[in-house]
């Protein structure tokens, strides 16, 4: 642990990767925990492709429906919030890149480069037509434009579709250029997100990897922390 404090003391710029780990400790499930994980429970064929979501729009839309309100009862915890005070107290150094959905980042305060959306975000499924934004979808499970009968559907990456290009390329510019990447709290089963990881080692930066247990993405790492995000981050963090 006291190598990593030094090395991130040392970093004059640092790439953070987060995925649904770090919030494990506000009460959000992770999506591939063996008994507690999303995937565990579901599949997401069925549930997080834009396919199922044209088959079964209301059994998606509800489902998005629950994890919205879930979240509604959860707070940032001490992880977040650590994250959030490095950036406050040292503008620009750290570059932070969330694989996660459920905003808890930036309630924390963070600046973040979301790469898979957001969950409390609604788009229109196909490309809007003037009608769909003149007035309010109607209410509806989903909601639709009353006109054309448009749907609405949550604003988070489904697989199969590709990553907000802005957020993307300006996170492969940080793990091309970061002195140190801080990987926090994923499998890193899913590309391009684990990718960064590999382009920043390859890029000859410090990889070190926060997860309580191993992941796909330990073969890269200089150093692990075995540690829960909440409980190592503040320390990790603190000048
Ligand atoms: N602190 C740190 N890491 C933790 C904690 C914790 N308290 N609790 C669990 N973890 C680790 C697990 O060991 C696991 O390696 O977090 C990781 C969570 O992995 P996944 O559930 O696979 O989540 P993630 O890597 O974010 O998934 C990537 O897959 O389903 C898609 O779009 C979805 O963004 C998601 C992407």
């Amino acid at each position: 642990m006291d190598v990593v404090r030094q090395w991130i003391r040392e970093a004059r710029s640092i790439a953070v990767l987060t995925g649904a780990g770090v919030s494990a400790e506000s009460g959000v499930p992770t999506f591939r925990d063996a008994l507690t994980g999303l995937w565990a429970r579901f599949d997401p064929r069925e549930l997080a492709t834009e396919d199922a979501f044209r088959a079964h729009p209301q059994r998606v839309w509800d489902w998005y429906a629950e994890r919205r309100q879930a979240l509604a009862g959860v707070e940032p915890n001490a992880g977040h919030r650590a994250l959030a005070a490095f950036q406050a107290r040292h503008p620009g150094r750290m570059t932070l890149i969330t694989q996660n959905v459920d905003g808890l980042h930036q309630r924390a305060g963070s600046t973040v480069l979301a790469l898979h959306g957001d969950l409390c975000t609604d788009r229109w499924l196909d490309d809007p037509k003037p009608c769909c934004n003149r007035r309010p979808p109607q209410p509806g499970r989903p909601p639709r434009c009353a006109t054309c009968g448009n749907w609405c559907r949550p604003a988070v990456v489904w697989f199969g579709e590709a990553l907000p290009e802005t957020e993307l390329m300006a996170a492969e510019a940080a793990a091309e250029s970061c002195d140190l990447m801080l990987v926090v709290g994923t499998s890193g089963e899913v590309y391009p997100a684990a990718g960064l990881v590999h382009q920043a080692h390859l890029a000859g930066s410090r990889v070190v990897i926060v997860n309580p247990e191993p992941s796909a993405l330990d073969g890269l790492a200089d150093a692990q922390v075995r540690e829960r995000a909440a409980q190592c981050l503040p320390l990790l963090l603190e000048d």
